[in-house]
């Protein structure tokens, strides 16, 4: 009982909230770059206000991220001290194409993801793959409007055969697009779209995401021709949503609000569009230009696993402005009264991981992989400059028992879990340092100061026990 022997135990980044280094080695701007700290940050990312240049005033925190692009060597280093097995990371996407509709990789690029690679395999670290986590080169949303133009599948699939041909041999989990849901709530963020009057943004962020659909289809075939023994996943933001009550109109809106994110996985594992789905383009009057191959593209090319983020679960109600609302990941929800929250207002639900799990599982009988969770805290250090994160270790105590008993009790399938923010990174939804997940704490404040030190916290000892018993020992005192 308990997890397989291999699991697979470690802790997930994205390049774009870690690596810095922006404008080093060719790399080219990307949408990712162009999000400031401040009120200005969440309009930006849903798409409402066009930012594709550099403000004055405003502080761009992607830019040094925490200069992992020149620390890896050092952050490797921690992880394989903690017993990681695996290293989620993701590829800047301009690093490799800086305009993104070049024939020809950028050299530097592929060179830099290849010695982190090869440094995690001196560990017998392996490596897990986002292709993208919400990178668009600019260049890209200017000439072409980002993936609202079919002819973004042709300059991802060019990003894919770079990496798949260069690192054939040493990665083999690999992920199509990081949250390809959140499309739909933070297009900018999520796709690169920005919205032009007059626009229906719905039927352009529907438009984006069957092109992303079809993208990751043929990025799963690509992968599977280049090297069969590599396996493709896609990622979904996920979190059940709960009815506020049990009045039926309350569990149908929450049926409803999950679709939403089920339509993209139910395309990527079942290889088709859903009939919900083609009543609500049918009724919302939207047309979806399709390709007469795209069918069978889809049809024919399902992923292998499903990795998935959850955080928090969600909870609605039809009564609309009734109850208090409180933040969660990059979507609001109503404040769960029964659950308690994070200083950020993300409500801390460990059942609901068990909730979530099952029910994946439960619609897709497909190994899953937690592939981000964790808990985003202001971490003060102790007058010996210790931070003592006992906070963080209970949630990721609670979350990791509940994984338990969805794989002990209920018989999930379940290959592996990434903390996210294994060390201290930018907040993807506020730009913010002080918003810290790591084990690993790193001296960054939010405008950037510090001596970009890194340093363990408490939960490091934690985690490293954690992965030692395979999950067995989850104590702490
Ligand atoms: C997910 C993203 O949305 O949640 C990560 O995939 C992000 O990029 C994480 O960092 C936590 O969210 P936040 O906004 O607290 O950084």
């Amino acid at each position: 009982m308990g997890f397989k022997n291999n699991f697979l135990w470690g802790g997930a980044t994205a390049a774009n909230q870690c690596e810095g280094g922006s404008s080093l080695d060719d790399r080219g701007l990307a949408n990712v770059d162009l999000l400031p700290l401040g009120p200005d940050r969440r309009a930006i990312s849903q798409g409402q206000k066009k930012s594709l240049t550099f403000e004055k005033d405003h502080y761009y925190p992607a830019h040094q991220g925490i200069d992992m692009y020149h620390r890896y060597h050092e952050d490797i280093m921690l992880m394989a001290e903690m017993g990681f097995k695996v290293y989620r990371l993701s590829i800047s996407w301009s690093r490799i194409f800086p305009n993104g509709d070049e024939e020809e990789p950028n050299e530097a690029g592929l060179k830099f993801y290849e010695n982190i690679f090869s440094e995690c395999k001196k560990y017998q670290i392996e490596p897990i793959v986002t292709i993208v986590h919400f990178d668009c080169p600019v260049h890209l949303i200017e000439k072409y409007g980002s993936w609202r133009n079919r002819k973004m599948i042709d300059f991802y699939l060019n990003f894919c055969r770079a990496l798949f041909e260069r690192y054939k041999g040493l990665v083999k989990y690999w992920m199509t697009f990081n949250e390809i849901n959140v499309i739909l709530r933070e297009p900018f963020l999520g796709a690169g779209l920005v919205f032009e009057p007059g626009d229906n943004e719905d039927q352009v962020k529907y438009q984006a995401a069957h092109h992303e659909l079809v993208a990751s289809a043929l990025a799963t075939k690509l992968a599977r021709t280049i090297d069969p023994s590599n396996q493709i996943g896609c990622m979904l933001a996920a979190g059940d949503t709960y009815p506020y009550s049990c009045k039926p109109e309350d569990v149908w809106l929450a049926k409803q609000t999950d679709r939403k994110g089920y339509f993209f996985t139910d395309v990527q594992i079942r290889g088709k569009y859903p009939t919900y789905m083609l009543k609500y383009f049918e009724k919302n009057s939207l047309t979806i230009q399709k390709a007469p191959e795209d069918e069978e593209i889809l049809a024919n090319n399902t992923v292998d696993f499903i990795g998935f983020s959850y955080y928090s679960s969600k909870c609605i109600s039809s009564e609309d402005g009734k109850y208090e609302t409180t933040e969660g990941n990059l979507a609001v929800s109503l404040r769960n009264p029964y659950l308690s929250s994070s200083e950020w207002g993300w409500q801390i639900d460990p059942l609901g991981l068990r909730i979530t799990m099952n029910t994946l599982y439960d619609r897709y009988q497909k190994p899953l992989f937690v592939v981000e969770n964790g808990l985003g805290a202001k971490d003060i250090p102790n007058e010996q400059g210790e931070i003592i994160d006992n906070y963080r270790i209970k949630y990721l105590q609670q979350h990791i028992q509940e994984m338990k008993n969805a794989v002990d009790e209920d018989g999930v399938d379940l290959l592996g879990y990434t903390v996210w923010g294994w060390i201290d990174v930018v907040s993807a939804s506020t730009g913010e340092m002080s918003k810290r997940y790591g084990l690993v704490h790193v001296d960054c404040d939010d405008k950037g100061q510090g001596s970009l030190k890194r340093s363990k916290k408490r939960s490091f000892e934690w985690y490293k026990q954690v992965i030692f018993t395979n999950g067995e020992n989850l104590t702490y005192e």
